[in-house]
């Protein structure tokens, strides 16, 4: 599988960027950078999701036409992308002719198929999730009932259009049987397998009571239910309804990055809609957790929202993009808070990373003519601390196909311990001064075990990590996963950048 398509979620506008925007992009972002480096094709794609009930109101609040509102908010969300440094190939807006295109021919397949009849809904609905609700997943609050966030539901009673939603239950079981990967991490697809073993209803495709959507081919008074139409657009960027056959490999080996809150969505009605047009199936959804702000929920009532600008601003691109990836195993729920951020920025980036580069290459730079003094080929057998250096690629491959991230990054951050032990040990700046052979030997072993970290941190930190590789002087060409071998070594006299810092160390 030499092509892979990343997703992330596409993002309400009706909101400002918040961390669990960023969290989801920074996420992929890694995912897409590191199937790059190790020589695959990749597609990723991020964007707006513009229409539904929810934008139509924020846009009333703002008396603005839907329309205005979202050319200019939309905008948010793409300056969160440059902010962040996202290496996307795509960025798709819902209200975009190409998938007004895509999610018609969507709906007009599901008709062909058989698979859609009109009826009348009458029940719950949040227009914070977008999703309509059965009594049974509710909790009773006075005399109504609240999502298990608490928040409100209203009661909806319309015609509409329904899927078949119910014939596909066991199906989809059947399927989770034999693709046990499929949605990640475990305990997700556990708890979709109860959802969906409890029994699936059909599902309202269409609204009738507000206009702020794609409109339903062949009705004047239905427009799409948002989350249909949501959902197609991971097709849309890959040019459906024509994908083009170069195309259908990507969506084969497609893997959707999204939230807890979402995973209804992208785990059961996607794919029991594409089943239901005979479309290929998408290879995995991965759900994260979600980040509390200082131990509390986040929420715009409470006004504890993070704003990702803020604090990259404040701290840092790599810093921020370190700590999301680092904090919490993929999966979990996490807790953001100033002090574990400074904590990671001054111990493992700062002190650890830093320093350890900068020490190393203003020695060099100062006493040996900023150029690597020793050559390898004056070596019989390589060292412990390069060859572990070789082998820390295939460990951090495993984890990171496993969406291990924070694990990777803990073999990588204690291989940079072990490289901070051996300066320790060997003291070039000491033995500089009776054996200076010794010390250039020592001092191009590290520069050689920078190369590696500074190649494998790339879909990480990849700011300093390109600095890295810049003081290094390492040609473009030479920084990807295949270069992480003797073969590529810097050779003798090879001469460095000036060294420069990385991470100075925050101070309040
Ligand atoms: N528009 C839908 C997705 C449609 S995809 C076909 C949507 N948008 S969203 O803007 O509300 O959410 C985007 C992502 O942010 C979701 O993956 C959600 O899980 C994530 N987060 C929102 N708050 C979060 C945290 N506090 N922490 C981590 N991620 C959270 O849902």
């Amino acid at each position: 599988m030499n092509k892979i398509y990343i997703t992330t979620p596409i993002f309400y506008v009706n909101d400002l960027p918040h961390i669990g925007h960023a969290y989801t992009t920074v996420i992929c972002d890694a995912i897409a950078r590191f199937n790059y480096l190790d020589d695959k094709k990749v597609l990723f794609t991020t964007g707006t999701d513009e229409h539904g009930l929810k934008v139509e109101k924020a846009a009333k609040d703002k008396n603005k036409e839907p329309i205005d509102f979202v050319d200019e908010v939309s905008l948010n969300f793409k300056n969160l992308s440059k902010k962040l440094d996202i290496k996307n190939t795509d960025f798709i807006r819902t209200t975009e002719n190409r998938h007004k295109i895509s999610a018609s021919f969507f709906w007009n397949e599901l008709i062909k198929k058989n698979q859609i009849y009109k009826g009348n809904y009458k029940g719950w609905y949040s227009v914070k999730d977008e999703s309509f609700y059965q009594e049974k997943e509710l909790e009773k609050k006075g005399d109504t009932f609240v999502t298990n966030d608490g928040s409100p539901v209203e009661w909806v009673e319309e015609e509409s259009y329904f899927f078949k939603l119910s014939n596909w239950e066991s199906k989809l079981l059947t399927f989770y049987e034999k693709n046990p990967k499929f949605i990640l991490p475990q305990s997700r697809m556990n708890e979709v397998k109860s959802f969906v073993k409890s029994g699936l209803k059909d599902l309202s495709v269409s609204r009738t009571s507000f206009n702020w959507g794609i409109k339903i081919p062949n009705s004047k008074e239905h427009i799409m239910y948002v989350w249909i139409d949501a959902l197609t657009n991971y097709l849309t960027s890959i040019g459906y309804p024509e994908i083009k056959d170069d195309k259908m490999p990507y969506w084969e080996n497609c893997i959707h990055i999204i939230g807890k809150d979402i995973l209804k969505f992208h785990a059961v009605y996607w794919p029991a809609m594409l089943m239901a047009i005979d479309f290929p199936l998408p290879k995995s959804i991965f759900a994260h957790g979600w980040w509390t702000n200082e131990g509390k929920k986040i929420s715009k009532s409470l006004g504890n929202t993070i704003d990702p600008n803020e604090i990259i601003d404040r701290f840092g691109l790599d810093q921020f993009k370190y700590f999301l990836l680092r904090e919490v195993p993929l999966g979990n729920d996490g807790d953001f808070s100033e002090n574990s951020l400074v904590g990671r920025i001054n111990s493992d980036l700062s002190n650890n990373l830093g320093n350890l580069i900068q020490r190393v290459t203003k020695f060099l730079y100062k006493n040996f003519n900023n150029s690597i003094p020793y050559g390898f080929e004056e070596e019989k057998n390589i060292t412990d601390i390069q060859r572990k250096g070789y082998k820390l690629i295939f460990t951090v491959k495993e984890k990171m196909y496993k969406f291990e991230i924070s694990k990777s990054l803990e073999e990588i951050f204690a291989y940079i311990d072990e490289l901070n032990k051996f300066v320790d040990a060997s003291e070039p700046w000491k033995s500089f001064k009776i054996d200076s052979k010794k010390a250039g030997r020592d001092l191009s072993i590290l520069i050689e075990c920078f190369r590696i970290i500074g190649i494998i941190l790339q879909p990480y930190i990849p700011d300093a990590a390109k600095k890295i590789l810049d003081i290094l002087n390492v040609k473009n060409s030479d920084r990807y996963f295949k270069n992480l071998s003797l073969k590529f070594s810097l050779q003798k006299n090879h001469s460095l950048n000036n060294p420069d810092q990385l991470f100075p160390r925050y101070e309040k």
